[in-house]
């Protein structure tokens, strides 16, 4: 299949790409380069597609003409980022990701795979909660997935089958890598600082998935009869892998040695808690075969980072962490106040 990938530099896409090329997929690129300055060399090397420099606010039918798929990623993709500017965030991951669905749909593409996530459920408690759940996101991040997979299940028919995968919170190695999920986090406090550095109290219900597990729930989901994916949502992720973070937080004592545990002074509970039931995918998708838990991530990480010269700043500042980047493209006048390059380095936009 001819594949087009939007946010493909980003920290998912960077290791979806590869796996799609080697099952044999045509793949091609889509991304503004928001975190071009933010390559993790001990992550690997991104693998190189032809791609399109371009904001996709302004993507237009034309940029989508010849593909069968379109897997959309690109988005501010987590709750502090966006809730820095809601309404730049509902304009890139809710309105944008509409207006890519729909000039997909007037290209002729007929299978979009949108990147939703879990947090649509955000204050949903200990029960396991399933596909038909009720979503109640708590951020503007959590709010934009919603509303952009009410709008883009609008344009689903008989010719354009959108299919919404909801991962869990990823962890794992990738040549973007971003150190403000939780697993990659704390490794890195517990190599570089010696301490698993908590920023809640720990109770909070979080499920956990690989990199490299989401983008084998892409490929299933874009390898699929259309009949089985058309307009349903699978959550992304294994059941046995929901954590209470203090668990996932014990994993990573065990697998860095001497580090100890420690709560931030104003730890309180994270008002994100969900159990998430991931018993639909592995019914319906079974080319959908998870490899990873959390002890191997954990080790993963812990290997690539021992030795690296990875210091606190680089993974809790501008070089790594999504929202102290933009802070500080911000804040140069690199890009301007709607996240958008200046012309000039991004053409682009202009021939648009
Ligand atoms: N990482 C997670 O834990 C997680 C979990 C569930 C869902 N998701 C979803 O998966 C997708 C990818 O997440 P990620 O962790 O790789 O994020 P990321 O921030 O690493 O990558 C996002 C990519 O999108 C690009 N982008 C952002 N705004 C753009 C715009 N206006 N125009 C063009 N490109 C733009 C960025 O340049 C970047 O390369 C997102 O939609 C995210 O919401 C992520």
């Amino acid at each position: 299949m001819k594949v087009l990938v939007t946010g493909h530099r980003g920290y998912i896409g960077s290791v979806m790409v590869p796996i799609l090329l080697q099952a044999g997929h045509a793949v091609q690129g889509l991304d503004s380069g928001l975190y071009r300055r933010c390559a993790y060399a001990p992550g690997g090397v991104s693998a190189q597609v032809p791609a399109q420099e371009k904001d996709i606010r302004d993507v237009r039918p034309s940029d989508l003409t010849g593909f069968d798929a379109v897997i959309h990623l690109a988005a501010l993709s987590n709750d502090p980022l966006s809730n820095l500017d809601p309404e730049v965030t509902y304009a890139i991951n809710h309105k944008g990701a509409v207006r890519v669905a729909t000039a997909a749909k007037a290209a002729g593409v007929t299978r979009f795979l949108f990147a939703s996530s879990c947090s649509n459920y955000g204050l949903s408690g200990a029960d396991l909660i399933d596909e038909n759940g009720a979503l109640n996101p708590v951020s503007a991040y959590g709010h934009s997935k919603v509303r952009a997979e009410h709008d883009i299940a609008a344009l689903g028919d008989a010719d354009f089958a959108p299919v919404f995968l909801r991962p869990a919170t990823a962890y794992g190695l990738s040549p973007m890598l971003r150190f403000d999920i939780v697993l990659n986090n704390l490794v890195a406090w517990a190599v570089t600082q010696n301490v698993i550095h908590m920023k809640s109290d720990g109770t909070p219900w979080r499920p956990i998935v690989h990199i490299r597990d989401i983008s084998s729930a892409f490929l299933a989901a874009l390898e699929a009869p259309s009949e089985r994916v058309h307009n349903q949502a699978f959550n992304v992720g294994q059941t046995e892998h929901n954590y209470q973070i203090r668990q996932i937080a014990e994993v990573v004592a065990a697998t860095v040695p001497g580090c100890r545990l420690e709560y931030a002074d104003d730890a309180g509970p994270d008002p994100r808690s969900y159990r998430v039931d991931f018993s639909k995918i592995a019914r319906v998708l079974p080319a959908f075969r998870p490899q990873w838990d959390v002890v191997a991530g954990a080790k993963e990480l812990f290997e690539a980072y021992t030795g690296s010269g990875l210091t606190l700043s680089d993974f809790e500042g501008p070089r790594y962490q999504r929202i102290s980047h933009i802070r500080q493209l911000l804040e140069t006048e690199t890009i301007d106040s709607s996240l958008r390059w200046p012309e000039a380095v991004l053409p682009a936009r202009a021939s648009a």
